[in-house]
């Protein structure tokens, strides 16, 4: 995947607005209720029960912060994101076995929340920008799949 530097500048422009904590959380809670067979990997985070019990679930919400706040690092080496991603896509593949198709879903999760949370701002440029970079990061760490 190779971003322009005009498509650069968009996702650096939009990323500087967004609040990991509450963008990631938010994230991480759609994976889980849109995609239930998700959950099996958070069976230590306690209560999943109800999309409000996962909504108001505080160990999802810091890891879904966690998880954007990765991303956030990721965006500062679009130009090495397989060598940036290798040792976080061997962890995902080899000891917590998460389907890589999940990497793809996550981020369309994370757009759905910018576009929630910034409405026009959010154009559809931003999107297509944004869907690429997304596509990257999954692409990378599922590189360490074999
Ligand atoms: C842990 C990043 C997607 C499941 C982590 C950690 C990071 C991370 C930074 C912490 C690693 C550490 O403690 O050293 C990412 C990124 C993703 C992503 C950038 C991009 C899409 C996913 C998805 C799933 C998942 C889609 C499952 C559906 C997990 C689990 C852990 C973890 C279960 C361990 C949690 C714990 O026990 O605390 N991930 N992750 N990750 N990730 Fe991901």
């Amino acid at each position: 995947v190779h971003l322009t530097e005009q498509e650069i500048k968009c996702v650096n422009a939009m990323w500087s607005k967004v609040d990991c904590k509450t963008l990631g959380g938010d994230a991480l809670v759609r994976l889980l209720v849109v995609n239930p067979w998700t959950q099996r990997h958070f069976s230590t985070f306690g209560n999943l029960g109800s999309a409000d019990a996962i909504c108001h679930n505080a160990k999802v919400q810091a890891h879904g912060e966690k998880v954007l706040r990765s991303i956030g690092e990721a965006l500062k080496h679009l130009d090495k994101l397989k060598a940036h991603f290798a040792k976080l896509s061997q962890y995902h593949s080899e000891n917590l076995h998460v389907d890589p198709a999940n990497f793809d879903r996550f981020g369309q999760m994370v757009c759905i929340g910018m576009a929630c949370h910034f409405h026009a701002e959010f154009t559809p440029e931003v999107q297509a920008c944004f869907e690429k970079v997304f596509h990257a990061v999954a692409d990378a760490l599922g590189k360490g799949y074999h």
